[in-house]
């Protein structure tokens, strides 16, 4: 950790602080984020997630002045950790996230790691950063199309899609929805692939009872401010292995030494650079700030009720709904899973009297706010012309996910009276196809 700072010029006084504590709790109180108004409905995609506390955190290193990576990112680290994950390395974003674990796995340390040109599975409907780090770092993105059950990576077709140059897949728990990681590792064993897995939008997911990201050699994580918990901006890698947590200390900062375990290895080798200045890799600057580490610490332990409230809003959208099932493809969890529910992704069959288009204008017009089911299919993206991938067939679930899907907010912030009104406008929207 890089905390080798000079000494801070004044502690902070506590009165005066728990004073400026005060204000914060106060201001808070006073601008509470309006719950549900019947008079001028709204329900948006995303509510903030933090309150006083988490300014009230935030504010101490600014005010101390210790601002750069040190003991609250530590501790945020070690927080994170306890949901069952060995190492974990923050970072500043779930796509630096993406980036430093590929940039891991390929890199040429990493002993039996993907090289270029190696091809790595990865699904149609993905967000665009899940893909581009693969692109980045020189290997072959094989795209591979979704259940459309659970919206994720079909592992029928990625088994069929694998070839000799298949080293790696990397999934991603749509939604909050853990793929099924029994049946990936038994592929990854047959195939000998390396799972990365993209768990950007499923904090608090399981599969079998093991905590997402744990499964696979890396795993990752978004705490963007829309995200289950936030640290405004801000991601997290999680590895069971050390050689891989070391491989990611020191590329996410600069490919110095400072925050690798074998630094005095390293130092001895070298005895003519100094320390300070000793790069042993490539790498990048990633780190989170202590800033951000303060709420976020203050976020962790609302990680769990954040998530049961989630569940709890899914499973009533999810009945509530069941009359238009119809017209409507609804995201199924995967057997042995529990969902963490990132959204409440809804795609418009083919067969219903109307399109996506036509509810969400209406949705939109009511206050309701939605938006496409993350990146669609990611092949018809123009930026994919650019680079050399593959694709594993034709993707008419993921196009359907594009064309058709959609979603409104499921989020700790929706209330009862919100939900509620998101379904009367369902109704009244279906009321006009006479259902
Ligand atoms: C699946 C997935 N991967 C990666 C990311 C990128 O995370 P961030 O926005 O923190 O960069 C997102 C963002 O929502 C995502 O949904």
């Amino acid at each position: 950790m890089t905390n080798d700072r000079l000494p801070i010029q004044s502690e902070i006084d506590t009165l005066s602080f728990q004073n400026v504590a005060k204000g914060i709790e106060k201001y808070f109180e006073q601008n509470k984020t309006p719950s549900f108004s019947s008079a001028a409905p709204q329900v948006r995609l995303h509510e903030p997630t933090y309150g006083a506390d988490e300014v009230i955190g935030a504010i101490e290193p600014l005010l101390t002045t210790r601002v750069t990576m040190g003991q609250k990112v530590e501790k945020f680290e070690q927080g994170f950790g306890e949901i069952g994950y060995k190492h974990v390395v923050s970072v500043n974003s779930g796509s630096s996230a993406n980036l430093l674990a590929v940039a891991a796995v390929s890199n040429p340390a990493f002993e039996g790691g993907l090289r270029p040109g190696d091809e790595v599975l990865v699904p149609a409907l993905c967000w665009s950063t899940t893909v581009w780090p693969l692109i980045q770092c020189g290997l072959v993105p094989v795209i591979v199309d979704i259940d459309l059950e659970t919206l994720n990576i079909d592992l029928d077709l990625a088994a069929k899609a694998c070839s000799p140059k298949t080293k790696g897949i990397m999934p991603v728990h749509v939604y909050g929805n853990p793929c099924q990681m029994d049946k990936m590792l038994a592929l990854a064993e047959q195939k000998g692939l390396h799972i990365i897995e993209d768990a950007c939008e499923s904090m608090g997911a399981t599969f079998d009872g093991k905590p997402v990201g744990s499964f696979g050699i890396i795993g990752t994580f978004s705490t963007y401010f829309s995200h289950h918990i936030t640290t405004l901006e801000g991601g997290l890698c999680v590895t069971e292995s050390a050689d891989c947590a070391e491989m990611l200390r020191v590329l996410r900062a600069h490919g110095w030494v400072r925050d690798s375990s074998n630094k005095d290895h390293y130092c001895a080798q070298n005895p003519e650079i100094d320390p300070k200045f000793l790069f042993v890799n490539t790498g990048y600057n990633l780190r989170l700030t202590e800033v951000q580490a303060a709420m976020g610490i203050r976020q962790l332990p609302k990680l769990s009720p954040f998530v049961s409230t989630r569940q709890k809003n899914a499973a009533y959208f999810r009945e509530q709904l069941e009359p238009y099932s119809n017209f409507f493809h609804f995201q199924k969890t995967t057997p042995k899973a529990e969902h963490s529910w990132f959204g409440f992704p809804i795609m418009v069959k083919e067969s219903a009297p109307f399109k996506a288009k036509d509810i969400t204008i209406y949705l939109n017009q009511a206050g309701i706010e939605t938006r496409p089911l993350i990146g669609g299919n990611i092949l018809r993206q123009p930026a994919m012309k650019l680079y050399p991938h593959r694709a594993a067939g034709n993707m008419p679930n993921s196009d359907l996910a594009m064309n058709n899907g959609f979603t409104f907010g499921n989020h700790q912030g929706i209330c009862d009276q919100a939900r509620a009104y998101i379904v009367d406008k369902v109704d009244e929207f279906m009321r006009r196809y006479a259902v």
